[in-house]
């Protein structure tokens, strides 16, 4: 695993007036420049479908800035969910110095968690697992799995079958997977895994359509499923 040199990344203002840092060398952003506060909202939080549910358990494979975590600390905030246990892999942290403030409380915990490993406080607990998707052995099972790696053609190898299997073991029975990118061969991975895969439709002015998938098709709603397992 190796952190991140501060000089390697920049802070850009997103569409939504919300902050993301950008790889200086490759130019890849941590969430879409169109809205990074909204992109993890609309995505990766509500697309979890984690209504009704008064403890969660969440595994995050990018933990990347925490703009997906402070999402989802302050829905939890807004109501419903009491306790929130989120366990997120990262290979190539960044700095804390550099971390945004997109939440007061979610940064407290990056920041603890990235010192630490592991932070709490009020309900909310943050663990920070060094290392690869591909080696990551979840613990138990999580009500939502995000796969948030950089794009598809950017890190091929983190979307992979066996990253897709580490995703399918660490999915609880009746959670959601969810990712950014609707690529088919990203959504074949996902059902070779055994799940079954929908896209739905993303943000405005963000992203066409994003993927969720389940271990039934029932946990997808009533989207159409686009792969089933084989
Ligand atoms: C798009 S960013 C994640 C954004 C983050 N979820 C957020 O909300 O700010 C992708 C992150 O995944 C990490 N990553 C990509 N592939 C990985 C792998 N195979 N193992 C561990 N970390 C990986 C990258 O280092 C990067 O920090």
């Amino acid at each position: 695993m190796t952190a991140l040199e501060p000089e390697t990344l920049r802070v850009l203002t997103t569409g939504d007036g919300s902050p993301t840092l950008q790889r200086v060398d490759t130019g890849w952003t941590y969430r879409s420049d169109r809205g990074a506060l909204r992109e993890s909202a609309h995505v990766f939080v509500a697309g979890a479908d984690l209504r009704g549910r008064a403890h969660v358990r969440v595994l995050e494979l990018g933990f990347g800035v925490g703009t997906n975590f402070a999402a989802l600390v302050v829905a939890a905030r807004a109501g419903g969910i009491d306790s929130l246990d989120v366990h997120a892999v990262e290979r190539s942290p960044v700095p804390s110095a550099l971390l945004p403030v997109f939440d007061a409380q979610a940064h407290a915990l990056a920041v603890a968690a990235a010192a630490h490993g592991h932070a709490a406080a009020h309900g909310v607990s943050l663990t920070l697992h060094p290392g690869e998707f591909e080696a990551h052995a979840p613990q138990g099972v999580f009500d939502a799995v995000w796969l948030d790696p950089f794009g598809p053609d950017a890190e091929p190898e983190s979307w992979s079958v066996d990253v897709a299997k580490v995703v399918a073991r660490a999915l609880a029975p009746g959670g959601r997977a969810v990712t950014y990118s609707a690529a088919g061969w990203v959504r074949r991975n996902l059902a070779a895994a055994g799940l079954f895969v929908a896209t739905v439709p993303g943000p405005i002015e963000g992203k066409r359509e994003f993927t969720i998938a389940a271990h039934t098709p029932e946990r997808l709603g009533s989207v159409k499923v686009r792969n089933a397992p084989r």
